[in-house]
């Protein structure tokens, strides 16, 4: 999805890939079989790509730089691993989860391993202000996750607000953080390495809100993973929100009724998808100014990736098209 963008790292990806599948676990076979399917199915690789493009948007990549970006990356699956067991999620990257495939106990376990390797990599590289990094993204993950939880099933509480709050705290750290301290890692002034950050941070609430509109008018079989549980479970998304605002009473009955698919209808039939699509837009022309403040804080700033960064937008935006309003 992201080839074209991250062609000048091509060469740093494959190099953060070997270190990725380096990562050896303990000799128990439910691991094996886990480990396997993450090298069968690795993934977009978006955010150790964000992180390598930044770095060399301020200068040299380096075997450290590989390092911390195999980390963002095992952290990530370290993370979809817990979240597909708290999900109770059957499907992911088009095959049987880690936790339909060898249990909860096992995916959860894993997701640990994965952690510790993480930050033992970026302990050998050592890196400082990678380490506190990834502490932070780990942080907001959980602390996105646990407010997920506390908004959710209580109709008050899922407002738009909230919605952009929790996708901020659950996806956004993330990207944010990995451009940010990417372009600091590369010695890219501190102004350069916020603007960039802000782009990432704009691209992960995008992310996030057509993630979550999927979720409702998406079809399993082209995501490859699995769909409609944000309903069943009254997570805070911006869809949801947005329905609770419009049609209050109708929504707030079909909750109370337990009625998911007539909710999913409503939604889908009320203009709430083309309003959360809108959403998703604006904040993908914010992301594509902040890139604009980054490229004109110095003359050659970003070393004329802009256009790599654009690119990613640019995919985000071409799924946001495909979805039917
Ligand atoms: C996917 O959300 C999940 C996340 C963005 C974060 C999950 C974080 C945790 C489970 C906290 C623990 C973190 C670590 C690092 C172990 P989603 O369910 O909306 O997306 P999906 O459709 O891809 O499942
Ligand atoms: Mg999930």
């Amino acid at each position: 999805m992201y080839h074209d963008a991250f062609q000048p790292i091509v060469q740093d990806m494959e190099k953060a890939r070997a270190l990725f599948c380096a990562f050896r676990t303990p000799p128990i076979q439910q691991f094996q079989c886990i480990a396997e399917e993450l090298h069968r199915r690795p993934g977009k690789w978006m955010r150790p790509g964000l992180f390598l493009l930044s770095v060399k948007a301020a200068g040299d990549i380096t075997a450290k730089h590989h390092a911390v970006a195999a980390a963002l990356e095992m952290v990530h699956n370290a993370s979809l691993l817990h979240d597909d067991v708290l999900d109770d999620a059957s499907i992911r990257r088009h095959a049987e989860s880690a936790k339909a495939l060898c249990g909860n106990r096992a995916a959860v376990l894993f997701g640990d391993l994965l952690l510790a390797g993480a930050f033992h990599l970026v302990s050998e590289a050592g890196l400082p202000e990678a380490y506190k990094m990834l502490s932070k993204i780990v942080q907001a993950l959980c602390h996105g996750e646990a407010l997920q939880d506390c908004l959710g099933g209580t109709p008050e509480k899922i407002t738009p607000e909230n919605a952009l709050t929790v996708a901020e705290r659950k996806t956004a750290s993330f990207t944010q953080c990995a451009c940010r301290c990417g372009h600091l890692l590369g010695n890219g002034s501190a102004a350069a390495a916020d603007a960039l950050g802000e782009y990432g941070r704009c691209l992960g609430i995008a992310y996030q809100i057509i993630d979550d509109i999927l979720d409702i008018v998406g079809d399993e079989k082209i995501e490859g993973k699995t769909l409609g549980t944000d309903l069943v479970e009254n997570r805070p998304t911006l869809p949801l929100a947005l329905i609770i605002q419009r049609a209050r009473d109708e929504a707030l009955a079909l909750i109370a009724e337990k009625d998911v698919s007539s909710l999913a209808d409503l939604v889908r039939h009320s203009g709430v998808i083309a309003d959360a699509t809108a959403e998703a837009s604006r904040r993908l022309d914010e992301g594509a100014a902040h890139l604009d403040n980054a490229a004109n804080i110095s003359p050659n700033a970003l070393n004329g990736l802009r256009p790599n960064f654009q690119l990613i937008l640019d995919a985000l935006r071409r799924k946001l098209d495909t979805i039917n309003r």
